[in-house]
């Protein structure tokens, strides 16, 4: 069959191919993938087919159909894959952004009631066409920043019927716009309000009446929060069990803002990724990727500590010498990360995590589809993933992450169809 797209004249092709095929980019695999200088990516309909040098090119495959992007040069590149945002909630919260610049912490704010919890109200109270209108106005935000695949997860309903609610809003909002949406189900962000200081009678219910009436299949993974004021390592431990159980894959939210051991009992459970791991040492780290054979993906998530105004950043160098696997993510939500960027967060991990352009930009596609399971379809420019590619607007890797805040993004292709703007 011929080509139906062809995207030529790329200065820098990053493919992000390369071994090893079986496991996330780990160590100096992180940055040792594939480049190719003035290349071009082949698709027939939603799936790439070839990708090489020009000189390779076989023009026999193009017809008066085939529709060529020119890339003139410039740095072309896997679609990227955000693998950790609240995508679904009611209201915002910057009255609270104006008492944390005045110096308020996030965990105190949570205890008196606000933080996640006020979101919780707003959620509750807002309809399910109000929630998935706002869940669509961020994926068009999210695709003009070149998001192509995006996590979603639930959880700030905690109840029963509004954490559905949430879910399905992730699953309709993924049929009706082109980027693709993974659900995660995080029923366990905090107890709900309903069973305050019980935060175990909240995690039975959620077991018993909750998870029951998700499919696998449909929504891959539970997530928890395993923090002072949300779930503690035991409790986690009990929950995320009973998860696997069930057939879900699993997520925690652990080490944000203390070194609880989250991270090491949701590696010893299989978890496919650890997330935010600001307080999780480069020892553990290293324990983490020599147990789970560097299947656990660290997904670091650097605009929460500068929006909380936090000094402590995961150490995502030591955490790539020890083995471990990173990506990175936004982590948006309205609380600790109301930004939608992610080339800023790429370009505070290499500021304030020390990881080089290269292992950033690995950070944000192989990897971080590892994180969602996504590995067989996106993160990468190899024949056989679906056609998810950006022409961006530098003409050199290490200029990604340099243009500190900018949008690089020229052209963004999902499927093998060009969005428009
Ligand atoms: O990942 N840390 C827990 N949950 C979110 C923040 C949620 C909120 O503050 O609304 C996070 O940072
Ligand atoms: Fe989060």
């Amino acid at each position: 069959m011929p080509y139906t797209l062809l995207i030529r004249h790329c200065g820098q092709l990053l493919t992000l191919a390369g071994p090893p095929a079986t496991r996330p980019l780990a160590g100096p695999d992180q940055a040792n993938w594939r480049i190719i200088a003035n290349g071009y990516v082949a698709c027939e309909n939603d799936r790439i087919v070839a990708v090489g040098p020009m000189a390779e090119l076989d023009e026999s495959q193009l017809t008066p159909t085939t529709q060529v992007v020119e890339a003139h040069g410039r740095v072309v590149m896997p679609g990227l894959v955000e693998c950790h945002t609240h995508l679904v909630f009611g209201g915002q919260r910057a009255a609270e952004f104006e008492r944390k610049l005045r110096g308020e912490s996030y965990l105190a704010i949570l205890a008196g009631g606000g933080g996640i919890l006020s979101t919780v109200r707003a959620t509750r109270a807002a309809t399910e066409a109000e929630l998935l209108a706002a869940a669509l106005r961020h994926l068009v935000d999210f695709c003009r920043y070149g998001v192509t695949t995006l996590e979603a997860k639930s959880g700030y309903g905690l109840d029963t019927e509004t954490e559905l609610r949430l879910v399905r809003v992730a699953r309709e909002a993924g049929r009706r716009q082109p980027v693709r949406v993974v659900p995660t189900f995080l029923g366990a962000h905090v107890p709900g309000p309903e069973y305050a200081g019980r935060p175990t009678d909240y995690l039975t219910m959620l077991v018993a009446e909750v998870l029951p009436r998700l499919d696998p299949a449909e929504v891959p993974f539970v997530d928890i929060f395993c923090e002072q004021g949300a779930f503690s390592v035991a409790d986690s431990r009990k929950f995320l069990t009973a998860a696997r159980d069930l057939g879900f894959k699993l997520k925690i939210h652990a080490e944000q803002l203390h070194e609880l051991g989250g991270s090491e009992m949701a590696a010893e459970l299989g978890a496919v990724s650890l997330d935010h791991a600001d307080y999780l040492s480069a020892a553990a780290a290293a324990r983490i990727a020599a147990a789970t054979q560097g299947r656990t993906v660290a997904v670091l998530l650097p605009l929460v500590p500068l929006f909380l105004r936090l000094e402590r950043y995961a150490p995502g160098r030591a955490f790539i010498d020890a083995g471990l696997p990173v990506a990175l993510s936004t982590d948006f939500n309205p609380g600790s990360c109301p930004s939608k960027n992610l080339w800023l967060a790429l370009s505070m991990g290499c500021l304030k995590m020390g990881l080089t352009p290269a292992e950033a930009v690995a950070a944000v596609t192989r990897n971080a589809a590892w994180a969602i399971g996504q590995q067989q379809e996106c993160g990468s420019l190899e024949p056989g993933k679906r056609a998810d590619v950006l022409v961006l607007n530098v003409a050199s890797l290490p200029e990604i992450p340099y243009w500190l805040g900018d949008n690089p993004v020229q052209q963004v292709i999902i499927g093998g169809e060009i969005i428009a703007d």
